[in-house]
């Protein structure tokens, strides 16, 4: 059955030129662009999208990083969309990731890792809500 799931383009990514390839990607391997925005974010909102990870060591470094630069914030839809699309990004850490892998391919290291993707459905519900309003979603 079709689901959604939700994805960043991370800073590093944006920066280095490849949102085009990442997307293409994303697009070879079967997802529908339900909605697409590119913007820049402020520490405070990474901060509250990435609160599960509150007291983890990385997480000022990470949210830092993540409103270091533009980032492009994506609603995907596919049957499987969650598991399919954590299988094509690969291992958080590059240097375990899959060849062929979008993080393999793209990401710099484990924190400045490309691209971000919802790892379970109740996690896609909240991300897609956080960053989306229903009327952006077509
Ligand atoms: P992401 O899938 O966006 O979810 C949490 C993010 O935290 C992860 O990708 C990495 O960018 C980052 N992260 C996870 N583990 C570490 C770590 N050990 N050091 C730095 N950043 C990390």
């Amino acid at each position: 059955m079709a689901q959604r799931t939700f994805s960043i383009v991370k800073p590093d990514a944006v920066r280095n030129g490849h949102t085009g390839a990442i997307l293409a990607e994303i697009e070879k391997a079967g997802f529908k662009i339900v909605s697409i925005k590119k913007q820049s974010i402020s520490q405070d909102q990474a901060k509250g999208f990435y609160a599960v990870h509150k007291e983890r060591p990385f997480f000022e470094g990470l949210t830092k990083f993540m409103s270091s630069g533009p980032i492009v914030l994506m609603v995907l839809e596919k049957d499987n969309a969650i598991a399919d699309l954590r299988k094509l990004m690969g291992a958080t850490n590059p240097a375990n990731a899959e060849e062929g892998t979008i993080r393999k391919k793209f990401a710099t290291d484990i924190e400045q890792n490309a691209i971000h993707g919802s790892d379970a459905e109740e996690t896609a519900a909240f991300e897609i809500g956080y960053w989306f309003a229903g009327y952006e979603l077509v």
